[in-house]
């Protein structure tokens, strides 16, 4: 009589996360932060976005900051990795919010590439005018919906979140200028 001998199952694929693994943004841990729960539920939700779209921002300066090109290779070189790091300031203003209000900072790569809205970055660019034109095109995208998430904001009555995007727009629209004033003209 033979004996069948257990083995190792082997998985073909890997074991993914469970589909639940997404935090529950309705779901917030306890604070003493006087702010009613419904309004940090909202906020959480709305910040959550803008933080996804940051981050995908952020690295799409890097993106640009290593593969530019061409005459204006060492301004836009510097240029790009000045944003960078202007806009993981911002990343982080947001995070710490979404925290503060009881949430969870969803920053992981695959957790923002299922939820940015930002247009997709296009991995072939190569001279400067192009990574100049899709850069100013993610700036300009973002900081049109941090001006909404400011509305948002004022609507819940958080001034507190309202005013972190105010700072990260003001700042979104000082870097569109400086990368958009390489193509501007007169029209
Ligand atoms: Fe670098």
């Amino acid at each position: 009589m033979s004996r069948t001998t257990a083995r190792p199952v082997r998985r073909s694929q890997p074991q993914g996360p469970p589909s639940n693994r997404a935090a529950d943004t309705a779901r917030l841990f306890k604070t003493k932060n006087d702010l009613p729960h419904d309004t940090r539920v909202q906020a959480v939700e709305l910040l959550s976005q803008r933080l996804a779209d940051c981050i995908d921002l952020q690295s799409q300066c890097k993106q640009a900051h290593w593969n530019v090109k061409g005459p204006s290779f060492i301004a836009l070189h510097k240029l790009f990795d000045e944003i960078n790091e202007a806009v993981e300031d911002y990343v982080d203003l947001i995070a710490e919010r979404i925290v503060q209000l009881g949430g969870v900072a969803e920053g992981t790569v695959r957790a923002v590439a299922a939820k940015s809205a930002l247009i997709d970055y296009p991995l072939a660019l190569s001279s400067g005018e192009e990574h100049v034109a899709a850069l100013s095109d993610s700036l300009s995208q973002f900081g049109r919906t941090a001006r909404i998430g400011i509305e948002e904001m004022n609507e819940l009555e958080d001034a507190d979140s309202a005013d972190i995007l105010t700072e990260v727009s003001r700042g979104v629209d000082k870097w569109l200028w400086f990368v958009e004033a390489h193509q501007q003209s007169r029209t």
